[in-house]
């Protein structure tokens, strides 16, 4: 989408477009610029003020992706965020949060935008076949019977084609799905509150809820895939299991593989 939202993001505005319920909540800051955004609340790691906490930024200079990729952060152009939060429990807890989160942002797309978004195993927002936004979870640790965890996500929104030339795979953006520009300040709102939402409700149930919401946007299903290992796994992919491992229908039978465990080689078009 050609164009940028000459507004800086500003956190009233973004605050203003929060539910009344969850303003009181979510503790949101809004930089200019920052490295990184999950890098600002790992600083926050063992104190009380992560659970909650929203840092979102207008640029980033390292935006991270997962593999040590780079995230591309233009300033004035898309959404980078991060939400901090603690769950009770085990490490056990956070089965399949990375993918549900994914498939909060996705509904909340839907409902604010009208979107319909794909779920790209394990962590890839998609449409018409091309990268839109990502999740990048990170654990920090196990703090007194609970985990503490830093939830990233980056959404193309208004992304300049020449900021975009720098990607190496296809990608695009909410404008060119709309055929307008998007307001930043409202998306953000919707989508943090979406998340918000959707965590208390993981926090009750795990992925179960989500897992469905899963199936009925994977951008994998029935599609032939290759994935690294050794040697590398090739089949049909089948949808994802109660963990948010994926399922491959391969030669040797059905095999479950982990987010952490193999990235995919190869993907095929849908059967
Ligand atoms: C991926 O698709 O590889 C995940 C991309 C996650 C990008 C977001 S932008 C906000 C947050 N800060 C980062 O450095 N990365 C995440």
């Amino acid at each position: 989408m050609q164009g940028m939202d000459s507004n800086l993001l500003c956190a009233d505005r973004v605050i203003k477009a929060l539910p009344i319920a969850l303003r009181q909540v979510l503790q949101v800051a809004v930089y200019d610029t920052v490295g990184s955004t999950n890098d600002v609340l790992r600083e926050k790691k063992g104190q009380a003020a992560l659970h909650g906490a929203v840092v979102i930024a207008d640029q980033q200079t390292e935006g991270r992706g997962r593999r040590g990729r780079r995230w591309c952060s233009p300033a004035g152009a898309n959404l980078y965020c991060s939400m901090g939060w603690r769950f009770s429990g085990s490490l056990e807890v956070l089965t399949g949060l990375s993918l549900a989160v994914g498939a909060m942002v996705a509904e909340q797309i839907k409902t604010h935008l009208g979107v319909d978004l794909q779920l790209k195993w394990p962590n890839d927002l998609y449409h018409n076949e091309r990268k839109l936004g990502g999740i990048l979870v990170e654990v920090l640790g196990d703090e007194s019977g609970g985990q503490s965890v830093v939830i990233g996500f980056g959404l193309n929104v208004n992304m300049p084609e020449e900021e975009g030339a720098s990607i190496e795979r296809p990608w695009t953006d909410l404008g060119s799905a709309v055929g307008a520009e998007v307001d930043r300040h409202a998306l953000a709102g919707a989508v943090v509150a979406g998340i918000a939402q959707g965590l208390a409700q993981f926090a009750e149930s795990g992925f179960a809820h989500w897992h469905a919401v899963w199936r009925h946007r994977d951008y994998l299903l029935g599609r032939s895939v290759v994935l690294d290992g050794t040697p590398p796994i090739s089949g049909i992919a089948c949808g994802v299991n109660d963990c948010g491992a994926l399922l491959v229908e391969s030669a040797a039978g059905r095999v479950a593989i982990a987010g952490g465990e193999a990235s995919l080689l190869e993907i095929g078009p849908a059967s």
